[in-house]
């Protein structure tokens, strides 16, 4: 099967977009990462893409309109020849036009065990309702925030005494295993 041309969008530190980079180094790959792009320019994640030659793009949406932001993004996407998007910490709301247009065809990972705790402060929240685990999850984007289909998730004990941050980090290392495996079953499927 030829790899797949996987984009991915940032807004910050990058981690899970370098997780899914280093799995593309791997000839047996079933993607190559085709473009990284953020509506930071700024973003760490960005300059350490670069430095690995792997093409970026930055736009940022200060003073256009919301339409003509994504408008840039899509076309840069295409331009690359962009098949599959892959959502890494991009803080932003997809639009539903944007969502139409590529349709089942972006995946998104939340730092938690979906249907549990859409949008923000997912671990504090699973902390201060005495749940026994926390996790990640991996998903289709829809219209709807953190809604789609979920195609796999990673769970995490919550320990005595443990905070958000703690927790964070114990799944961020869970999200790094988890979503370059369902990203490559997702496109190999
Ligand atoms: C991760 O916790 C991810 O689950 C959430 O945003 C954070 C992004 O971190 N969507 P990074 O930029 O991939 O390091």
């Amino acid at each position: 099967m030829p790899r797949r041309r996987l984009g991915i969008l940032i807004s910050g530190r990058g981690s899970n977009m370098m997780a899914l980079a280093e799995v593309a180094r791997d000839p047996a790959s079933a993607y190559d990462i085709a473009l990284v792009a953020s509506d930071k320019p700024d973003a760490a994640g960005l300059a350490w893409a670069a430095e690995q030659g792997i093409p970026t793009f930055a736009q940022s949406p200060k003073g256009m309109p919301k339409a003509e932001y994504e408008a840039a993004i899509d076309t840069a996407l295409r331009d690359a020849g962009v098949e599959a998007l892959a959502l890494a910490g991009y803080m932003r709301l997809l639009t539903d036009d944007f969502v139409a247009r590529w349709r089942g065809r972006i995946v998104n990972i939340h730092p938690s065990l979906l249907p549990k705790y859409k949008g923000l402060d997912t671990h504090a929240r699973a902390i201060e309702a005495g749940d026994s685990h926390g996790g990640c999850s991996v998903h289709i984007v829809t219209e709807e925030l953190d809604g789609g289909e979920v195609l796999g998730q990673a769970r995490v004990p919550i320990l005595p005494g443990d905070t958000a941050e703690a927790l964070a980090q114990r799944v961020l290392a869970e999200e790094h295993r988890l979503y370059p495996r369902i990203v490559a079953e997702w496109l190999s499927r």
